[in-house]
């Protein structure tokens, strides 16, 4: 809920402006804690409530709550902000945008919808994109199925609170395609392997193929309603409206914000493992090499 007014401070890591190969320490204070000890024994349908108040054998659902929160998420941020910083030494950029909120594309309708959507107790969901362009070609691997590029950043969007599906390019929509009509034909100009679309959305075998990643994340709709579902209170295990927790009524926007600093956390630890070493100047000798050795193929 937009009731957080974040402030990251910076107690670690970074001199004079610049990182010093440390652990960077960043803290991002929580301000809004007047619910901490209030004790919830409802658990909510659709949030991580039931499944961890059975797994860690907890009556007080609030124990579970507080630690599955997408506020996490600043953590994510707070790191992926530095990874963009670090990508932007090789001009990648990371942008992640909204696709639609409740299936909806018309920016100019979400805001109706969403007041609607408050005014009934409802919640929405929708779709996020993120966008990294100028990769190049080779980050991730195919020759281990746990150094695939599409299976980390898979892993890293489905991570997110409330995401339920990942794809990336054409993603389910091939499946209904001619091949075709699908694979991305290759072509050679300036120097430069190209494609005519990019469908694959940027990966091919796990690895970067020098297009544009693209890759879109489904969010489910807020599980928190005002207008409660049904649940069952764990002490008397009578049916009771589940717990209201303040809540927003959808975050896709809040969402792609994460999504963008994931995509640039996995972009970055990518770039490390095939270019790596102890400086940024290192980093960038060897990146630079190897856009010189694909010139010269
Ligand atoms: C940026 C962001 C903000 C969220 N805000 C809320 C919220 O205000 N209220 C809520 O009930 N869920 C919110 N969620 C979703 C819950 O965290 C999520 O539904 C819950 O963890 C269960 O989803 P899961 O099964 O994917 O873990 C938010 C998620 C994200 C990514």
């Amino acid at each position: 809920m937009k009731i957080e007014k974040d402030e990251a401070k910076i107690l670690s890591g970074v001199r004079l402006g610049k990182t010093m190969g440390s652990p960077i320490t960043i803290l991002v204070p929580n301000h809004s804690t007047d619910f901490f000890n209030k004790v919830v024994t409802v658990p909510r349908p659709g949030h991580a409530d039931l499944a961890g108040a059975l797994k860690y054998g907890q009556k007080d659902v609030r124990n579970i709550l507080e630690r599955a929160s997408a506020r996490e998420t600043a953590a994510r941020v707070a790191i992926g902000a530095i990874c963009q910083k670090f990508l932007s030494e090789f001009k990648i950029k990371v942008t992640g945008s909204v696709n639609h909120i409740g299936g909806e594309t018309d920016k100019n309708k979400w805001k109706a919808m969403i007041d609607q959507a408050r005014r009934s107790g409802d919640t929405l969901g929708g779709v996020f994109e993120v966008i990294v362009s100028n990769c190049p070609p080779g980050l991730g691997s195919h020759t281990q199925w746990d150094r695939r590029l599409d299976g980390s950043l898979s892993q890293a969007l489905m991570s997110i609170q409330a995401v339920k599906g990942v794809e990336i390019g054409l993603g389910f929509v091939q499946t209904e395609l001619l091949g075709s009509q699908v694979h991305d034909e290759i072509i050679y100009n300036k120097g430069k392997f190209s494609r005519k679309t990019n469908h694959a959305g940027g990966i091919e075998g796990g690895m970067t193929n020098g297009e544009p990643i693209i890759i879109r994340a489904a969010m489910k709709p807020i599980s928190t309603l005002t207008k409660p579902l049904k649940s069952v209170d764990l002490r008397t295990k009578r049916a009771v409206n589940a717990f209201v927790e303040r809540s927003d009524v959808t975050a896709v926007e809040a969402a792609a914000v994460v999504g963008e600093a994931a995509v640039a956390f996995e972009i970055g630890r990518a770039l490390i493992e095939k270019f790596g070493g102890d400086s940024l100047a290192e980093i960038k000798n060897n990146y630079f090499s190897y856009q010189k050795r694909l010139r010269m193929i």
